[in-house]
């Protein structure tokens, strides 16, 4: 039997992530030959006369051979030692959150994915932690902040949906001098191929593979990574082995499908968006474009620093008030009404609406996922659209 996958380990560390996209993880079927991996729908493994399980699974809540295949070649792209893949993104930061202890401070960016806000405050409301949010692009802000109690520093860059930046090599900088603190971020918008947060010192980082990983709006699934062993993983990976957040072996099959084409998919998204924002910029009925790959973005120096790429998602406030954003996404005839992003069909979204009445996202700002559709028929349908 021919080991690719102890081949593969030795040999793709050395290839360009295009490369690893497609091997890293993989390996042929030895059973038969086949290239695309068998999707391993059993959920129970056999024993061995001796009691042991002698090819490494047992029960497929504790682990499954298509999961397998997707942590490797997740943690590979990321540089990162391990990786645990959930049923979805929220379910990773629920499984972090279960690791801390009552009276743990946690340090989250003021513009948090709203979802993980509710999280916080509302799912753990009863547990006892302290949370400050602060404006993570200002990193004096964070060190006013540490506490002796901080355990968790949660960092998302680019944010969603204000698309601001934030400094990570900065902020590891200043965890790494506050011994108790482990730094995490949530590089959904950005991918491996965009952004490494482990090379600039992050602790952990996490995707909703549910968006450009998967890459298809088919599966939803999020993963944690980490460059090294600490204790919030461990006990991230314990609350996922007996809460039983795990994705299906059909949704991990899906996902490292998907990856196969993301650095691709990557390159077109961000010179799709970069187009379509520097059109935008220039429209009369455009009162704010939020695009890091603009010259005039607050977090373009870092972006260029730390990203190879700027990204498919941009958002921008209309001139007027909310009904005047509405009736922009109303009119759009190619792009599509709905949340999400990361998949080849553009979409446009009021967040404001979906946010809720806590939201702090501006009434008259539109969130876009470019697609995979070609530039110019994109830049038509939105200047239609907003007349
Ligand atoms: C930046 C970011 N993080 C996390 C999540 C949560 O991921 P999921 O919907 O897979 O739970 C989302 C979802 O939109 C997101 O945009």
């Amino acid at each position: 039997m021919r080991d690719f996958t102890q081949r593969s380990h030795a040999t793709l560390a050395l290839m360009k992530i295009e490369t690893r996209a497609v091997h890293a993880g993989r390996h042929v079927d030895p059973a038969t030959g086949a290239v695309s991996p068998p999707i391993h729908l059993s959920t129970t493994f056999e024993r061995s006369p001796e009691g042991s399980y002698p090819r490494g699974f047992s029960y497929s809540r504790d682990g499954n051979p298509n999961r397998l295949m997707l942590q490797q070649c997740l943690a590979d792209l990321e540089g990162g030692k391990e990786a645990l893949m959930f049923a979805s993104g929220l379910a990773v930061a629920t499984a972090l959150l279960q690791g801390l202890e009552p009276g743990d401070h946690i340090l989250a960016p003021d513009d948090v994915y709203w979802a993980l806000r509710e999280v916080i405050g509302g799912v753990f409301g009863k547990f006892g932690f302290e949370t400050t949010y602060v404006d993570m692009t200002r990193p004096d802000d964070l060190r006013a902040a540490l506490r002796p109690n901080t355990r968790l520093i949660w960092v998302e860059t680019p944010s969603n949906p204000l698309m601001k930046i934030t400094d990570l090599a900065a902020i590891a900088e200043i965890a790494r001098r506050h011994k108790n603190a482990i730094t995490v971020c949530d590089g959904t918008f950005a991918t491996p191929i965009l952004q490494q947060p482990l090379d600039c010192g992050i602790d952990m980082v996490t995707h909703s593979t549910t968006k450009y990983l998967s890459g298809h709006s088919d599966v939803v699934g999020g993963v944690l990574i980490a460059r090294h062993e600490n204790y919030l993983f461990e006990r991230a990976r314990r609350a996922q082995t007996y809460g039983g957040a795990v994705p299906s072996p059909f949704d991990c099959w899906l996902t490292l499908r998907g990856i196969e084409t993301l650095p691709y998919r990557m390159r077109a998204h961000t010179e799709h968006a970069q187009r379509l924002a520097l059109h935008l910029r220039s429209h009369l009925k455009v009162e704010a474009v939020h695009y890091p790959g603009l010259p005039n973005h607050p977090g373009h120096a870092v972006a260029a620093r730390q990203m190879s790429g700027f990204g498919g998602m941009l958002s921008f406030q209309v001139r007027g008030d909310r009904e005047a954003a509405m009736a922009v996404a109303a009119r759009c005839r190619l792009f599509l009404r709905a949340t999400s992003l990361g998949g080849p069909h553009s979409l446009i979204e009021h967040r404001a609406s979906i946010e809720g009445p806590r939201t702090r996202t501006p009434q008259n700002l539109l969130r876009v996922s470019v697609g995979l559709e070609h530039p110019d028929d994109l830049i038509a349908d939105l200047s239609q659209a907003i007349g």
